[in-house]
């Protein structure tokens, strides 16, 4: 049975909006017990998230990776989105992260989304060491200004060694405190602010340019 069918049944129903009031309560604890690393009390909602996933196209087949994913609510979007795309999501919280894999689970999407439970720079420094084919897109939820100055600065660095060539690095945030960090290592970086979100965020978009070789 397809999810869509699936949820048609009053009962299952009953069980998916029970679960997903678990699942946003959790979420609030994780804002108010780690407000730090959490960066906000409720999930992306949907105008943030379009936006967040917009310079992305439908018929993309690459690699996306997803940084502090949290419950999912971004990850579903970009899957339902970009149905031919690889995702590997990645978040620090292991009570989220569990939310998180049931949300998969439930949308049918285990086989095809990957998740990572660990820090965003572990992921990155374990991906830096294997060969594997670098993501045309890194999409990240993490609150920058919450890490501090060093730790901010390094993890953009990972995230633009990560990243192809051309590709996009695309990050919110709740101010523009970052804008300058994120410049250091994306010169190319255009900013949108999305009013209708709680709280109200900002959208960066931090294009990796080509590398020109010396003396072309
Ligand atoms: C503002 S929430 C965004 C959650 C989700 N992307 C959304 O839009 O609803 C930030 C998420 O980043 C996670 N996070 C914070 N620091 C992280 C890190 N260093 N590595 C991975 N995830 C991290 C938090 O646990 C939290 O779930």
């Amino acid at each position: 049975m397809d999810h869509q069918n699936h949820l048609q049944d009053p009962a299952n129903r009953m069980v998916a909006l029970s679960n997903s009031a678990a699942t946003y309560l959790r979420f609030f604890w994780a804002g108010v017990a780690k407000s730090g690393q959490t960066g906000a009390i409720v999930p992306s909602q949907r105008f943030l998230i379009a936006r967040m996933i917009a310079p992305i196209p439908e018929t993309y087949r690459g690699r996306i990776i997803e940084l502090g994913a949290g419950t999912g609510a971004l990850t579903l979007r970009l899957a339902a989105k970009c149905p031919e795309a690889r995702i590997l999501a990645c978040e620090i919280n292991p009570v989220l992260a569990r939310d998180h894999r049931c949300n998969l689970a439930g949308a049918g999407l285990s086989r095809r989304v990957e998740l990572f439970t660990g820090s965003a720079e572990r992921l990155l420094s374990e991906l830096a060491q294997t060969r594997a084919e670098k993501p045309d897109f890194i999409i990240s939820g993490i609150p920058l200004a919450n890490l501090g100055e060093t730790k901010a600065l390094a993890l953009i660095d990972s995230i633009c060694q990560a990243l192809g060539e051309g590709g996009m690095y695309i990050q919110f945030q709740h101010s523009l405190l970052d804008r300058k960090k994120v410049k250091t290592c994306f010169p190319n970086l255009r900013t949108v602010p999305v009013f209708l979100n709680f709280p109200p965020a900002v959208v960066y978009y931090a294009l990796k340019q080509e590398r020109v070789p010396p003396g072309a």
